[in-house]
């Protein structure tokens, strides 16, 4: 029942003296790099004086922004002593990335394990991984904590719907993980191939990367005959692995003796009580090349300290209530809108307005980018207008990672929002 009963079932004193005996080691590794070298010294603090785990909230919060610009500040160990990078949306130079060193690798897997393990993985199972691999985590991460826990993992990966069939078809597998807007999308290709998933050896889903509800959930579960298990994580902290269902299916552990968890009100930033939601900030507990300290996920949810009857002590967050940010996430890929205005303002032909609407057809997610054309590059030409709406299309794809529907529309003729520009519409709810 549990992967690793001692830590899983640490609740109260004995968790709150490894985590602030791990923290103390922490400060001590991530006092070596310039970032928190400078960051610790500022707010006086060092491992030799921590003795609290309050004490640390003298600490600033560490942002996104910084991570971006100074990410490579935060390494506590030279650059050769790191074996893998993972990088967050934003291709032109302000993706965040992550390090891992052979270690980090290892440990992530272990909890990954752990996670898959909790929700009832074991070795005799098929797992299909249809994350996306490469720079996303969620590819890697899900592979390397199946081999971790013994399943035969298949690395499918992202897309080609009817090769996904065929693969569980062949090898009978028993367990995937899937984006859930893909997993209800997918059951049409079932249906075009005239099959029943229910009918396959599927009986556990883990469905991440992006906000779903309950509801959704009970769909996947209905129509594919598993059980669904909700799997948060995020690159800046490994990826995924952070936080993850039980067989309660009740909200989502945070395993605590790796990731330090805040839930603070987002305009105070103070603690928040239990069932508020607020928003998540972590800290790395047991990551050696670049652990990050406080930091501010933009993630919202609650939490609740109750004990859970699967016996494990850690606490529990709600399902992802939305963020304090702009981001939007797209067939599972992370988007801010500042990267669709930099791709789009780039080009001379593109004129000063665009609208950007994002809706869901069959489960699927559709962004579509209407774009006013420059007056001076308007003309009615449809081969050119329609190479021009190509290149567009192109240059948002190598960006963004998704392929949006670019609309070229005359100039002047989009509708103007009066006060701050609002130019994303995210009509999926
Ligand atoms: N997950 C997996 N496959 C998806 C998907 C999703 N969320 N959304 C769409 N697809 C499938 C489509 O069905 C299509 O396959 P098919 O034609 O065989 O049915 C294929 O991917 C391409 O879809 P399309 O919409 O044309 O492509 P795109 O260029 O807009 O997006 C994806 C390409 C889907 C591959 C890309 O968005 C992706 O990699 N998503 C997964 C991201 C991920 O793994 N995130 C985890 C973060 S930890
Ligand atoms: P990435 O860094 O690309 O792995 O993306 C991480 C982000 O995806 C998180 O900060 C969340 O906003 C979102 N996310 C990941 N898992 C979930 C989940 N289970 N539910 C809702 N949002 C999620
Ligand atoms: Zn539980």
């Amino acid at each position: 029942m549990y992967w690793d009963k001692d830590i899983e079932t640490l609740n109260g004193g004995k968790l709150a003296e490894l985590q602030l005996s791990r923290l103390q080691e922490t400060l001590r590794r991530a006092a070596a790099s310039p970032f928190y070298g400078e960051r610790l010294q500022q707010a006086r603090l060092a491992a030799e004086n921590l003795t609290s785990l309050e004490d640390f909230r003298r600490l600033p919060l560490t942002t996104k922004d910084e991570l971006r610009s100074r990410g490579r500040e935060m390494l506590t160990l030279p650059l050769t002593e790191m074996v893998r990078l993972h990088a967050s949306s934003g291709t032109t130079g302000q993706a965040t990335v992550i390090y891992y060193t052979r270690q980090d690798i290892a440990t992530w897997a272990d909890l990954v394990a752990r996670s898959m393990y909790m929700a009832g993985l074991r070795p005799a199972d098929v797992f299909q991984n249809m994350m996306g691999y490469g720079l996303f985590t969620g590819g890697l991460g899900f592979h390397y904590g199946a081999e971790r826990l013994g399943a035969l993992t298949i690395p499918a990966g992202a897309g080609n719907s009817s090769r996904q069939l065929q693969l569980m078809q062949q090898f009978g597998t028993s367990a995937m993980h899937i984006i859930p807007s893909y997993a209800l999308y997918l059951l049409n290709t079932f249906a075009q191939k005239g099959l029943d998933p229910r009918e396959l050896p599927l009986r556990i889903a883990f469905l991440g990367a992006e906000p779903h509800s309950e509801d959704m959930r009970r769909r996947i579960e209905a129509a594919y005959g598993l059980k669904a298990y909700n799997s948060y994580g995020l690159s800046e902290m490994n990826g995924p692995g952070v936080a993850f269902e039980c067989p309660e299916q009740n909200g989502m552990h945070v395993w605590e003796d790796s990731y330090l968890l805040e839930v603070l009100d987002p305009q105070t930033l103070e603690p928040a009580p239990p069932g508020q939601v607020g928003e998540l900030v972590f800290t790395n507990l047991t990551r050696q090349g670049m652990p990050l300290l406080r930091y501010r996920t933009r993630d919202l949810a609650s939490y609740d300290p109750e004990p859970c009857p699967c016996g494990r002590g850690f606490r529990r967050i709600s399902r992802i209530q939305g963020r304090t940010d702009d981001m939007v996430i797209v067939k599972g890929v992370n988007i801010f809108p500042l990267q669709i205005d930099k791709v789009l303002m780039a080009m001379p032909e593109v004129g000063t307005h665009y609208l950007v609407e994002l809706t869901r057809q069959d489960f699927n997610d559709v962004m579509l980018v209407k774009v006013e054309v420059q007056q001076s590059f308007f003309r009615e030409d449809l081969k050119y207008l329609n190479q021009l709406r190509k290149r567009i299309t192109e240059a948002l794809k190598s960006e963004l990672l998704v392929t949006p529907l670019v609309e070229l529309v005359e100039p002047n003729t989009l509708p103007r929002s009066e006060g701050k520009v609002q130019r994303l519409s995210d009509k999926r709810q």
